[in-house]
């Protein structure tokens, strides 16, 4: 039998679900169990001091059952993980360091990092997202580096997915699909010092000019590889670097109408309407007048 601590965590009892749970007499009997799995190593990994778990490369589909509770770094990278279960990491409110790296994960699920206080790098890059979906990092506010390069689906990062992560220093976005990344994104990232979102393929159409004012604007404080972005499109930017773009690159999304340009279309309107009523009404006159000269001269002829 084996005892895991995530399926009785999840946020009612996050941060404290490994104490509570040790506390609670319906658990006595699995205690014995838990605290062998609170000092070993898992299966195949190594471990230094319990603080540092490094299981990668070893081919591993899912993720270990146990960690010692107080792993600070956790190497998962190299395998070929395709999902992380819920409430994973729950127990683990010592770690610093997350590397998953090179697998196979689409997706995390939510509240993965619930109890992270302590996370401050992490790296999901070479993995298979598509999504960077609202809050996916929620709690995780000591954040410093997150990596999520070489994820070639990844097509949508939402306005919300890193909100909160006021202490993110490196954020790295770059060898994805990117075409599109809302400026409301990466705005509240006020500590952010490098950027990196080269290799995407940008769209550099109007949708894009507040971010590449942003990034123009930040260029000096923060580091950014916006000298290898390049814009896929529309034709007459492809290839351009995102820096190159200037407010004139983007003067035909400012060819907005003002009031004086809608009263005078429907001025223009009007007086094409009362002319072409005008016109109706005289080729009206005269058609009866043709009509009626007609029959007179008719009438003459016989
Ligand atoms: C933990 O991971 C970080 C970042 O990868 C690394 O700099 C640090 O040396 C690691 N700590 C140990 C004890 O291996
Ligand atoms: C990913 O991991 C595999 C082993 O699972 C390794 O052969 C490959 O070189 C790694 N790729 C990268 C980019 O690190
Ligand atoms: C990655 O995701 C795409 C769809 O988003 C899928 O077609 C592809 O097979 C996935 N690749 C791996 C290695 O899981």
């Amino acid at each position: 039998m084996s005892v895991d601590c995530t399926q009785l965590g999840g946020e009612q009892f996050a941060p404290h679900c490994c104490p509570a749970m040790i506390l609670n007499p319906l658990f006595v009997a699995v205690v014995v169990v838990f605290a062998s799995a609170v000092t070993s190593c898992p299966v195949l990994c190594t471990c230094r001091n319990n603080q540092v778990v490094d299981c990668s490369g070893l081919r591993l589909f899912s993720v270990p059952p146990d960690l010692p509770l107080d792993t600070r770094n956790l190497s998962l990278a190299h395998n070929r993980i395709t999902a992380i279960p819920p409430g994973y990491l729950t127990c683990y409110s010592e770690l610093r360091v997350l590397d998953l790296r090179n697998n196979s994960l689409f997706e995390l699920p939510i509240g993965l990092f619930w109890t992270s206080k302590h996370l401050s790098h992490l790296d999901l890059s070479y993995n298979n997202f598509s999504h960077v979906v609202a809050d996916m990092f929620k709690e995780a506010h000591r954040l410093v580096h997150i990596d999520l390069s070489h994820n070639p689906w990844l097509r949508k990062v939402h306005p919300q997915a890193f909100r909160g992560l006021v202490q993110l220093q490196n954020l790295d976005l770059s060898y994805g699909g990117l075409s599109f990344l809302s400026l409301e994104a990466l705005e509240g990232l006020t500590g952010l010092v490098t950027l990196q979102i080269g290799g995407n393929p940008w769209v550099c159409s109007c949708t894009m000019e507040p971010l590449l004012k942003w990034l123009r604007n930040r260029i000096q404080r923060c580091m950014s590889d916006t000298q290898l972005a390049e814009c896929r499109a529309p034709p007459e930017v492809e290839g351009a670097p995102l820096v190159s773009l200037t407010e004139e690159s983007f003067k035909a999304c400012h060819l907005t109408l003002t009031l004086d340009d809608y009263l005078f279309i429907a001025f223009v309107g009007f007086v094409v309407s009362i002319a072409s009523v005008a016109t109706n009404f005289l080729l009206g006159i005269t058609a009866n007048c043709c009509h009626r000269w007609s029959k007179a001269s008719e009438d003459e002829e016989i």
